[in-house]
């Protein structure tokens, strides 16, 4: 299905459309896109032809993203730069690895990511529902999924929201932005069945999806850098092991280190689909800091949620540190 802009646009009209957070919806294969990013997604449906060695990165919004593709980025690239020669030094993780539907694909374009040298490793925000079959079925590439508890990830989007102009003044907007969050309209929602597809598709076959958590991340990271390490098959040495070469890769990701470095990091900004602040991609990194933005009511009715939608899967996600 082949979308010039204006077959888009009279495409676009005919799926269910909702406001939300200042931006209009659209209910695309049982999941809400903003309209701006809808476009991307169905170009990349069409047009991506995926490699066996290609790592795609998945995230739903605010999950970790940025740390996710500061980490792979590093450990794929640790023989070609030392980490003082780091490109991490000086460019932000999002130009380094690149989004598929929201900067490559970014309304309509089709890009030549054909001679990109492998392994290469794309982000993604799309469900894994909506992943074309090139990723799913048809090559062996690889999927990193993070996730992160839909708590601290409504507070981050709002802040990064508010952060960057994008979120309405009324007074009412929080009431609004938190409604739609529970009722899954929100980017890339619903959130719950986001996380669900690629938690079953991980259990189905834990060779082609790792599925982690920001939170066990924030525990552990030097175990997971490892264990993201094998998952891609660049797996540390024992030499490295010793030569403190994963607690190096975890340092120089770290948002203590990104966000402080004199480089893009802090004035920059991506002019994909949406102009942002690269330096609203750092905030707090914490586990449990929705404690200081969510009333109790708000923060229970998500626990509530969380308990229901997840029932029966085995997925659980902590909300404290
Ligand atoms: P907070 O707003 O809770 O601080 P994304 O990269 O998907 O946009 O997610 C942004 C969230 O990840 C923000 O969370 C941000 O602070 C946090 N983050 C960014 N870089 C990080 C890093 N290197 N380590 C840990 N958390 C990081």
């Amino acid at each position: 299905m082949e979308k010039k802009d204006d077959q888009f646009e009279e495409f676009f009209k005919t799926l269910p459309q909702k406001h939300a957070c200042g931006s209009l919806f659209a209910q695309y294969k049982g999941f809400w896109f903003d309209g701006a990013f809808l476009h991307g997604v169905i170009t990349f449906y069409n047009h991506f032809e995926a490699h066996n060695s290609d790592i795609i990165l998945a995230t739903i919004p605010k999950a970790g993203t940025t740390w996710l593709k500061a980490l792979t980025f590093s450990i794929v690239n640790r023989k070609k730069y030392s980490i003082p020669d780091s490109p991490l030094l000086f460019n932000n993780p999002h130009l380094l690895v690149p989004f598929l539907e929201a900067s490559l694909y970014n309304k309509g374009k089709v890009p030549n990511v054909k001679s990109i040298p492998s392994p290469r490793i794309f982000a993604t925000h799309i469900p894994l529902q909506c992943l074309p079959n090139t990723i799913l079925g048809n090559s062996s590439c690889r999927i990193i999924y993070l996730c992160r508890n839909p708590l601290d990830l409504f507070t981050s989007s709002i802040h990064f929201l508010i952060q960057n102009g994008l979120f309405p003044q009324e007074p009412e907007s929080m009431d609004g932005a938190f409604e739609s969050f529970c009722e899954g309209i929100f980017q890339y929602g619903p959130f719950w069945d986001h996380m669900l597809g690629y938690w079953e598709a991980s259990i189905k076959d834990s060779n082609k999806v790792l599925f982690l958590k920001y939170e066990d991340l924030k525990r552990d990271i030097n175990s997971f850098v490892k264990k993201i390490a094998e998952f891609m098959g660049y797996g540390f040495s024992q030499l490295e092991e010793d030569e403190g070469m994963v607690e190096q890769v975890a340092k120089l990701c770290s948002l203590e280190t990104l966000k402080y470095l004199d480089c893009n990091n802090k004035g920059g900004s991506s002019h994909s689909v949406i102009k942002v602040a690269f330096r609203s991609f750092f905030r707090k990194g914490k586990v449990g800091d929705w404690a200081n933005f969510l009333t109790p009511t708000m923060a229970k009715r998500l626990e509530d949620l969380m308990k229901e939608k997840f029932k029966d899967t085995g997925l659980t996600l902590t909300i404290h540190d």
